[in-house]
């Protein structure tokens, strides 16, 4: 059979997406994935057995990706025995050091065995978008075969910039944090947020307390081979992030910024006249159920609470955001997932039962993008995730942010600091007082103000992504660069 590296020239494109099996990384790539698929650039999107296997049993997905004729899905093993748990911020912690261990060599072979990765049209991978937490890896196999690599992140451009300024941070005596009563000083050192940026706002994998701190100097070294990649990817706009991605431009001066991709992807859909209506890409089965309840309510009245894929709170914890949303007295649809809460099962109060029968919908997975959509919500409680503080601003609904881990300490800080399009929770006890004054706030007594934020802000998204907008102009110049590269 023939070798990739022994290719001849004529074949079409076809790019190869290498996700991180995450809920919130697979949603963008996938975005980006059916967008150059109505380009007419052919796909592979490499799943681990793992995630194929869940969206095998969403038939509404595997009819949409069939639609598009040079679009493959393909898996490879994540290297952990098939009983491991793979929910929560711990198990893809642990997904991710197995891919990083066993992964190289199976998708080198995949990418030598001639026609593994392609179709007969499009036999070979011409570049290899890798999950920029692969980065590593993904310039290795790219440099081995001489394909080309683009880098892309699901993070926001400001995480991925105080990534890079991580060893000029440690440089300067910044880091490592010294205490928790440090955690208000100042960081100088990212150039771009000399004077927003507090410890408690670092990206949690750079909050350390020790500069040898392994998972932090892996981070850094991961985001820096970005620089050596052909392109980088960020999902954001210009409108958004601009000052910071000027600052990034001066390390990768290739970054397309082709975001919000959800929303980006719907217009391209919408001028098709193609359908929108089941645009999710859940791996996880939806509770339409919420999108009636929704029905029922008043307009703006209704706070959505989600926080995401990943994050997983304590019962303590969880039970000071359902006083803190019943004393708030405001309607409320919540996303409980099945992993989110650690612990010992408890008798949930009949208070907070009765609460909630009466002015609450709690679903296991919400479709999240028309939730948000939807005219009764008016307010979205969130941990901040990047995926969906995009979605909250395109949809203008103003946001609580408890943010948990990686990049969400940071995007909570610009949405409460830089964008005003809501409050950071962050720095605050998480009690029923709080949450209730916040919840308040949101809805009632500064909503007007947060309304023209969020509005301001969702205009200048929709910019972007109209014909002529910053995005729908850097889609079209990558596009432009994924048909060049394989010449
Ligand atoms: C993680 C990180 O938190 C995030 O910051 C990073 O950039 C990507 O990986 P996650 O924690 O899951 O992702 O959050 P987020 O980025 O917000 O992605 C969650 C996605 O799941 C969103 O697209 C959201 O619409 C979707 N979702 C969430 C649902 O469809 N239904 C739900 O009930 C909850």
């Amino acid at each position: 059979m023939e070798h990739q590296t022994d290719r001849k020239p004529n074949f079409p494109p076809r790019v190869l997406f290498f996700p991180l099996p995450a809920q919130g990384h697979i949603n963008a790539m996938l975005h980006l994935a059916e967008l150059l698929a109505m380009a007419d650039i052919d796909v592979t999107f490499l799943n681990t057995d793992h995630v194929q296997g869940q969206l095998q049993q969403r038939a509404h997905i595997q009819a949409k990706y069939a639609a598009y004729s040079g679009f493959l899905f393909r898996t490879i093993p994540d290297g952990l025995p098939k009983d491991e748990p793979r929910s929560g911020e711990q198990s893809i912690l642990r997904v991710l050091n197995s891919m990083l261990k066993t992964t190289k060599p199976i998708l080198k072979d995949m990418l030598l065995s001639g026609g593994v990765l392609g179709s007969d049209r499009s036999p070979y991978v011409t570049c290899i978008m890798a999950d920029g937490i692969f980065g590593s890896l993904a310039n290795e196999i790219g440099d081995e075969l001489n394909i080309p690599v683009i880098h892309f992140r699901t993070i926001s451009a400001c995480c991925f910039w105080i990534y890079f300024a991580i060893p000029d941070i440690i440089k300067a005596g910044e880091l490592p944090i010294r205490g928790d009563e440090d955690m208000d000083r100042i960081i100088t050192r990212v150039p771009g947020m000399e004077a927003i940026l507090r410890c408690r706002d670092l990206p949690s994998f750079a909050q350390i307390r020790d500069v040898e701190d392994p998972q932090l100097h892996r981070i850094v070294e991961v985001t820096r081979q970005s620089a050596r990649a052909h392109a980088l990817i960020l999902n954001t706009f210009e409108d958004l992030e601009g000052p910071i991605l000027n600052h990034i431009r001066t390390q990768c001066p290739k970054t397309y910024t082709i975001g919000p991709l959800h929303a980006l992807l719907k217009h391209k859909l919408t001028k098709r006249l193609l359908s929108t209506t089941r645009s999710s890409k859940s791996i996880f089965e939806e509770d339409r159920s919420c999108i009636a309840w929704l029905d029922s309510q008043p307009l703006k009245s209704v706070i959505y609470i989600s926080f995401g894929s990943l994050t997983v709170m304590t019962r303590d914890t969880l039970m000071e955001f359902w006083h803190g949303l019943v004393n708030s007295n405001k309607r409320f649809l919540w996303v409980m997932r099945e992993d989110m809460v650690t612990g010992e099962d408890s008798e949930i109060p009949p208070e907070l039962v009765a609460a909630t029968k009466e002015r609450g919908c709690l679903v296991g997975w919400a479709p999240q993008e028309e939730v948000l959509a939807h005219p009764s919500v008016g307010g979205f409680l969130t941990h901040s995730g990047w995926n969906s503080t995009l979605e909250s601003i395109v949809a203008e609904v103003p946001m609580i942010c408890w943010p948990n881990a990686i990049d969400q300490t940071i995007n909570s800080r610009y949405v409460g600091e830089v964008w005003k399009v809501g409050m950071d929770m962050k720095g605050h006890k998480c009690d029923r007082e709080i949450v209730a004054k916040m919840v308040n706030d949101l809805m009632v007594e500064k909503r007007e103000e947060f309304q023209r934020c969020t509005a301001e802000m969702a205009r200048l998204a929709k910019i972007s992504i109209d014909e002529g907008g910053s995005s729908y102009c850097n889609l079209d110049q990558l596009i432009e660069d994924l048909r060049s590269v394989q010449q």
